[in-house]
């Protein structure tokens, strides 16, 4: 449970809010390398913490990401033109590079307005088939990210982007919580739910299977420098007389990140806040070993990225409500657990239903929510610790090595032995 004030606290994001100053010092990814396909290809408007942008590519090749009003009058320039080393609103023509700068007046003979003024733009970067914007203080900059999914051939990795209308931290705990992944996903976790008996979901591409019938993992949960891991351990039948278990270690990567396991691969999801109702998930799929995994219709599928009903196939705005009932359908449910089609499809209604921020003040938590429990707890405590003239949780952290993972082991082998790139917070 969470006072009022905290679960404010935790969701407003916006320009000058505490929260949103945390979020303002790391890297966060805005959009898809291929959202911008080539040098001066079509503007993109991007919401992002609150704040309207207008994202382009110059002819160098280079992103830049400018507050999308015009400084003269503040028209959206994401219906200028991109020309060469900067993006020109239609209106009167002023002309922005990249940096803010303003380039070019026609309209005015008063050239020290160009000296005087320069548009709001933040610092891009581009790694891992992913635009990754700074938005805050310069001074505070932090060094880029090293995720090991940026050393993947770019052939091998499959990127996409959804946008819905929920508050990041209903995502971000959907995320955390193991325990839903057996239940809301029976579909695929447990494919003989309807006779009653366990088969295990063999597909090692989707991270909804399980390899067991266990409802109530137990947890345990260590901080780290990139914010904190948690191992769900569940019992398995004994094989050969050897007892066995099965352990899916999650890291939780501050602010809002998370990576989730299959038995082959990593699914790297960010849930980056567009503003306080919406939010933008990136997701970033790759095989542990790096190579190549088919990327094509049973991705989707398995989703339920290909129902144009439920998720605009151009925009990649869901579009799931009360209106459509988020895609339910109550008369297959005697052989569809959920009436819902696709994992992610399952996840987005769940998080939808209360509304755009739920009342956290009204729940009732369980041992199983301790990593919700957690996940709230360091961006409460990167808010104190931000306030308090100190950089939040992770900020700087080797991201490198950080990996989820899903295998069955002896019942003795310890779950940290799983995870070696993951190195424990040492108290400051
Ligand atoms: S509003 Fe952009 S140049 Fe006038
Ligand atoms: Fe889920």
């Amino acid at each position: 449970m969470l006072s009022k004030e905290d679960n404010q606290l935790l969701c407003q994001i916006g320009p000058g809010t505490p929260m949103g100053d945390v979020f303002r010092r790391y890297w966060n990814p805005v959009l898809l390398s291929e959202d911008l396909p080539g040098a001066d290809s079509d503007p993109v408007r991007v919401r992002i913490l609150g704040e309207d942008l207008v994202a382009f590519r110059n002819s160098d090749g280079a992103v830049g990401l400018l507050a999308e009003g015009c400084l003269h009058r503040g028209v959206s320039l994401a219906l200028g033109r991109v020309e060469g080393n900067g993006i020109r609103c239609l209106y009167h023509g002023w002309k922005f590079a990249a940096t803010g700068q303003l380039l070019e007046t026609p309209n005015t003979p008063d050239v020290r307005i160009r000296e005087r003024l320069k548009a709001r733009a933040y610092p891009t970067r581009e790694a891992g088939g992913l635009v990754w914007a700074y938005m805050g203080p310069a001074e505070h900059e932090p060094p880029m990210p090293a995720w090991s999914f940026m050393n993947v051939a770019t052939a091998n990795l499959k990127v996409v982007r959804l946008d819905s209308g929920s508050n990041y931290m209903q995502l971000v705990e959907g995320g955390a919580d193991s325990s839903h992944v057996g239940i809301l996903h029976t579909n695929f976790a447990r494919p003989g739910w309807i006779t009653g008996e366990f088969r295990a979901n063999e597909e090692e591409d989707n991270p909804a299977a399980l390899a067991t019938n266990d409802m109530a993992p137990t947890l345990d949960i260590e901080d780290t420098e990139f914010g904190f891991h948690y191992a769900a351990v569940r019992a398995l039948p004994d094989e050969g007389g050897q007892a066995r278990k099965n352990i899916r270690i999650v890291p939780l990567v501050m602010p809002s990140t998370r990576i989730i396991p299959s038995p082959a691969m990593q699914f790297v999801v960010f849930e980056v806040p567009i503003d306080d109702h919406n939010t933008r998930t990136i997701s970033v799929a790759h095989r542990t070993d790096g190579g190549h995994f088919e990327t094509g219709k049973r991705y989707d599928e398995m989703r339920g990225r290909d129902n144009p009903a439920l998720l605009d196939q151009k925009t990649f705005v869901y579009l799931g409500n009360w209106d459509n009932r988020f895609g339910q359908d109550r008369k297959a449910m005697a052989e569809d657990w959920s009436g819902i089609r696709g994992v992610v499809m399952e996840d987005l209604a769940m998080s939808m239903s209360p509304g755009p921020i739920v009342d956290r003040s009204a729940e009732h938590l369980v041992a199983a929510d301790a990593a919700v429990v957690r996940a709230r707890r360091q961006l409460l405590d990167s808010v104190r610790l931000l306030q308090a003239g100190q950089s939040p949780i992770g900020v700087k952290a080797d991201l490198s090595r950080v990996a989820a993972c899903d295998e069955t082991t002896p019942a003795a082998t310890p779950w940290k032995a799983l995870a070696p790139g993951h190195h424990a917070r040492v108290a400051r």
